[in-house]
């Protein structure tokens, strides 16, 4: 019986780990030239954790058991609880906005399909301790110079943006309660996905509202660009000010050079239940996939888990999407990364001089390979060709009593004599 892996789990080949390098690289080099410090937590977490603080949608999927000292614990399916967690924990201590972002490999018990797995990387980015819009501008510029490292445009990403609390001065007027308007949300969250008819009947059995009062909240979900945003603001009272900090972040956006990605759009309200301001996603631009990255800001977490008072706002990047998007937009990075040379030993007596130039030659920082047996000229060239080897450098017993190598380009076929004093020092490796 040949044994399979589990479904929505990956195995990572040569190819696919270099994709994986290439997008975490991407990550890492944005995060740190935004001032960003790395930080981690533990894959497994209490249960209480999530169940607490990540909402319905999410508890749904959690990989959880009892742990042997009788402990209910989960794999994190998202990063930030624990995040909230640690800086509760410390809250008193670390210097002010904290700029944070981490690498974790997450599970959730999703259905597998085209962007959703049941594990997958998750780039987060997270600001702590700093309440204005100009936060939430710098994680969306943030996410979208991830997107430019990377090689995608505007004509490739867009940047949909919203804010809960627009949303909510929007649909306050109906008079809804707390729960009814964190169940309007979550039907918003859901209006690309099922049918309005659908999410009408659905909004009207679990928020108890009329059809009439269902089908205009819902509208709310419709409205796009800050102008339109602002005129449906005016008709309502404190409209002004709910819509300030998503109109400032949007111009921080513009003077960031990210106007082009960026759409104002009602429809994002995201699924997790602690957001509370500016909430945005990242899409492909003609919409074929899942979303690349979500985020906003939850300024209520850190008090809830019961530490310091800290307003938050952040964002989770996942790697499954955005390689689906650059292998199909033809910004996958290209080949085999290979070696630099492949030492050839022409006999077996060559082979310990073969040993000890490699290791020189590793020394000096050179990608090197030789072949772990005695075997013909032919079948090492082969196995150099293979690897790719940009040359093969030939020892043997001849070359060694000039104090010399052959060097063969791989690519041209050229071959030159080299001292092996020069190929050890000054020798044009590039
Ligand atoms: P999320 O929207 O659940 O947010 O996930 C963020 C991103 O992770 C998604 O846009 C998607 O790219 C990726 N992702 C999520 N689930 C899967 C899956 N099953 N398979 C593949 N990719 C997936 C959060 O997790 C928030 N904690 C983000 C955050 C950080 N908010 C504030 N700080």
């Amino acid at each position: 019986m040949q044994s399979q892996g589990l479904p929505g789990f990956r195995d990572f080949y040569p190819d696919d780990a270099a994709l994986r390098n290439h997008i975490f690289s991407a990550w890492r080099d944005v995060a740190t030239r935004y001032g960003f410090q790395e930080y981690d937590g533990p894959p497994l977490e209490p249960l209480e954790l999530y169940v607490k603080k990540s909402g319905e949608e999410i508890v749904g999927q959690l990989y959880t058991f009892e742990d042997r000292g009788g402990r209910s614990v989960a794999f994190r399916p998202e990063m930030t609880p624990t995040l909230a967690r640690m800086v509760a924990a410390r809250g008193q201590a670390l210097k002010k906005p904290i700029r944070w972002f981490s690498l974790p490999q997450l599970m959730r018990y999703e259905r597998p399909q085209r962007g959703r797995l049941r594990e997958h990387f998750q780039l987060n980015m997270d600001i702590i301790g700093e309440p204005g819009p100009l936060a939430d501008a710098e994680l969306i510029a943030a996410a979208l110079d991830i997107m430019r490292a990377l090689g995608l445009g505007p004509d490739d990403v867009r940047a949909r943006v919203s804010d809960r609390r627009v949303v909510r001065a929007l649909v306050d007027s109906y008079g809804l309660s707390e729960e009814q308007i964190s169940i309007v949300f979550q039907h918003i969250d859901k209006t690309e996905r099922e049918p309005r008819d659908v999410l009408i009947d659905n909004l009207v059995k679990t928020a108890v509202v009329s059809s009439d009062v269902a089908t205009k909240v819902l509208s709310v979900g419709d409205i796009r660009g800050m102008d339109d945003v602002r005129s449906a603001l005016d008709a309502v009272p404190g409209g002004a000010d709910a819509g300030e900090p998503l109109s400032e972040c949007i111009e921080a956006l513009g003077a960031l050079g990210m106007g082009d990605f960026v759409d104002v759009d009602l429809g994002i309200v995201r699924g997790l239940a602690y957001y509370t301001g500016v909430v945005f996603e990242l899409f492909d631009a003609h919409q074929t996939l899942r979303a690349i990255c979500g985020g906003g800001r939850y300024d209520g977490l850190l008090a809830a888990l019961g530490g310091v008072d800290l307003p938050a706002v952040g964002f989770g990047m996942g790697d499954v999407v955005l390689g689906e998007l650059l292998t199909q937009s033809g910004n996958k990075p290209q080949g085999q990364l290979g070696i630099d040379a492949f030492l050839v030993a022409v006999t077996g007596e060559d082979v310990p001089h073969v040993l000890r130039l490699a290791s020189q030659l590793r020394d000096r920082g050179l990608k090197i390979e030789y072949a772990l047996k005695q075997q013909s000229i032919a079948k090492q060239l082969k196995l150099a060709a293979s690897r790719p080897a940009k040359r093969a450098v030939v020892v043997g017993p001849d070359e060694r009593e000039k104090g010399v190598v052959v060097v063969r380009d791989l690519a041209t076929g050229r071959e030159d004599r080299v001292r092996l004093d020069q190929l050890l020092d000054g020798y044009g490796w590039g």
